[in-house]
């Protein structure tokens, strides 16, 4: 089943916004297989970032505390890129995260991964495999049906 990474920015954790933004997933029915909270150092953080290496916003791009996950489901990585909204706040439709709970580009709150590659090479980076399960959530079948 598809796999996104999904990380909730350090304005979003001091923020006291995890908890609201695990729920929106939850609630739409994507599975949760992989979290940890994670103050890495500046240049692994930069590692993540590094196709906007170029950009002059790119050393303001503080990922210095993150609550790291990667949530599974079918369509998840372009669903999850919807259920957070448009990158600039601003842009961003009410009923998003983004729309919802930031104001600024700079400060959006959250990541999602915009493709299948980028997906796996963002799962890669943060988590070990070992860090990431496999397991049947019961609502399945009420979130998929029996086929
Ligand atoms: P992510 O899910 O965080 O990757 O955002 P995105 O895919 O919606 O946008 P993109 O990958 O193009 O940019 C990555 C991040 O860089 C954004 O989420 C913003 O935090 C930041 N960013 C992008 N454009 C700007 C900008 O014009 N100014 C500032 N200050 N930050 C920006
Ligand atoms: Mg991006």
């Amino acid at each position: 089943m598809e796999r996104t990474f999904i990380a909730i920015k350090p304005d979003g954790v001091q923020r006291g916004l995890i908890s609201e933004i695990v729920s929106r997933f939850e609630r739409k029915g994507f599975k949760l297989v992989g979290i940890k909270v994670v103050v890495p150092s500046k240049d692994f953080a930069q590692k993540h970032y590094h196709v906007l290496m170029e950009r002059p916003f790119f050393n303001g791009l503080a990922l210095v505390l993150l609550f790291a996950m990667v949530w599974e489901g079918e369509g998840v990585i372009r669903y999850g890129r919807k259920l957070i909204g448009a990158t600039d706040p601003q842009k961003s439709e009410p009923g998003t995260i983004r729309g919802d709970l930031a104001v600024v580009v700079g400060r959006n709150i959250i990541h999602g991964s915009d493709g299948p590659e980028t997906a796996k090479d963002e799962i890669n980076l943060w988590f070990k495999p070992q860090e990431l399960v496999s397991y049947t959530n019961n609502a399945e079948k009420w979130i998929y049906g029996d086929n």
